[in-house]
Order: C-alpha cells, then structure tokens, then sequence
C-alpha cells in the first residue's frame, strides 16, 4: 500500500478494468482513468469478441466502451474517468460536443477528452458552456496549452490539459520540458486548468511529476507495478531529472516562451504534427476495433 500519498493525484491510463482493480490493491486507492481508442482496442473483451470472429458496429463498440467506462467509475476518485470521443480530421465540433454530451450521461465522474485541435477547442468551449468537465489531449506544445486555457476560462470546473511526454522524448524532445513550461505559465493564471501529465513511460517521469507539483499524472499499469515492487520510493527534496532517452541519448531542451494569456484562444498557434499524428493512430485503433482480427 502507498502509505505516504503525494499531492499529485494518480490515475490509471488503462482500458481494463481488471488493472485498475488490481493497481487499487496495490497503491489502496485510484484517483482516476484515462481511456482512449488505442487502450480500449486493447481491452482483452474486445479482442476476446474480435478474434472470435465478430465484427463490432460503431453502435457495438461504442456499448463496450460504456460498459468499460462503468465498471471503472465506482472504483475511482474525485479525479474522475476520462472518456475520448470519436474525431478524425472531418469531425466537426458540433459532432463532438453531442459525442461529449452523450458520454458525460454514462457516469456520474466523466470527463470528456477532446483533441487539441481547432475543433476540439470549439468542442471543450461549448462543453465548458454546459457544465460538461473536459481533459483536452494532444497537447505538445506551451502554445496548445495557452489556447486550452483562453478557450476554457468560462468553466466552473477544473478543466484538464493533457501533455504528452513520453512521445516528445519518442522523437529527443525533453517532454518534462513542457510540463515545467506550462506549469510556469498557468502560474500567473486564474487556476482553472489542471495539468494532467501524460504518456508516461517510467518512474523519473513520474518522480519529476510529483516534484513539479502537477495536479495530476495518469500512468500505465506496468509503470505503476514496478513502483509497487519497489515498495513505492518518493523523490528526494533534491531529485534532478535526467533528460535522457531511453537508449540513454540526450534530449533537447523546450525553451519556455512568454505567452499572454488573456489573448483569444484562435489567436494561439495550435497546430503540431504530433498532434495530427495521435488523431491518425487513435482513429486506426478505432478501426481496428470494429473489424474481426
Ligand atoms: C492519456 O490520456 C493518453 O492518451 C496516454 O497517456 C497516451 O500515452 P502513450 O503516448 O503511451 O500512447
């Protein structure tokens, strides 16, 4: 059991039920989930369902993902379980907000994951509007988190901005660099958007977490186990991140940059290849769902 819980709020990023009961087991609690189409194609029912030959309708598929999200959300915490919606490129806003709006009736502790796109934007915007909570993903850039907090100022809320740092370290970006930057900038903010730390892929990353003082990190199952096994250690008042790679390869640094934050949100450059690059691998782990394996 994790005896000494840190500030920062620990959400599974998962699609299986079964993991998050045991990471339970293992830690005492869960504050929360993260789910998205690449982990739920994961689910072991879905690929039990898939190579047992069925092919799931958009209709089928969208029932297991319910039915996923449901058994999860009793055992999580006030950090909630976070839901994607469904957009590729031609995915208007609009779609996605009744996507969004259907979603957040499944559980009492939804929040809606939208992509930092233009139309994602426009979709947390008018969910914020409604009193929809929402976790914006994507985000690779102090920049994309500049627009998520002009875009969602109205919300009563604690909104979610989603950084990816395991696939900035992917191509030798240091994607800690990006949760400091963001973490600097939201500083002489209002306090409305919570930095979820995502695609972590060990323990530094999640140590650094914790030392930032991020509000939240979602972590996989197997990052989680191999913090268990080691009988939970906690960053030293004096840890320094390495920023290294996984074959040990220096990462280049992200320098911060000076961003006014009462700008309007459209006014902000939002675009980054890897954005489009996570919405192209989420769509085909989408496909990849709703034919036979
Ligand atoms: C969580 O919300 C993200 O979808 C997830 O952390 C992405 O992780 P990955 O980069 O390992 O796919």
């Amino acid at each position: 059991m994790l005896t000494n819980k840190p500030k920062t709020r620990i959400l599974v990023d998962g699609g299986d039920p079964n993991e998050t009961r045991r990471i339970k087991d293992l830690l005492g609690f869960v504050d929360g989930q993260t789910t998205n189409p690449s982990l739920i194609a994961k689910n072991p029912e879905i690929r039990h369902l898939l190579d047992s030959g069925q092919v799931l309708s958009a209709e089928q598929e969208k029932d297991e993902y319910r039915k996923i999200v449901r058994t999860i959300s009793p055992m999580v915490g006030d950090a909630g379980v976070s839901i994607e919606v469904f957009a590729d490129f031609n995915t208007t806003a609009q779609q996605m907000l009744s996507q969004g709006e259907e979603m957040f009736s499944w559980i009492p502790n939804a929040y809606i994951k939208y992509p930092c796109t233009h139309e994602g934007l426009r979709a947390a915007q008018m969910s914020v509007e409604r009193g929809i909570r929402v976790n914006i993903t994507l985000c690779f850039s102090q920049s994309q988190a500049a627009a998520v907090y002009t875009a969602t100022r109205e919300s009563k809320h604690p909104v979610y901005v989603s950084p990816f740092v395991g696939r900035l370290d992917d191509r030798g970006e240091n994607g800690m660099n990006l949760i400091e930057n963001i973490k600097k900038m939201y500083a002489s903010g209002d306090g409305h958007v919570y930095i979820l730390a995502a695609s972590i892929r060990n323990l530094d990353h999640l140590f650094y977490s914790f030392a930032l003082g991020v509000e939240l990190v979602t972590v996989p199952t197997k990052v989680l186990e191999n913090w268990a096994a080691q009988n939970f250690p906690m960053p030293a008042s004096n840890f320094s991140y390495k920023p290294v790679s996984s074959t040990g390869a220096a990462l280049k640094s992200i320098p911060y940059e000076t961003m006014d934050l009462s700008r309007s949100w459209e006014s902000f450059d939002i675009s980054h290849e890897l954005t489009t690059r996570g919405i192209e691998k989420f769509v085909a782990d989408y496909q990849s769902t709703l034919r036979a394996a």
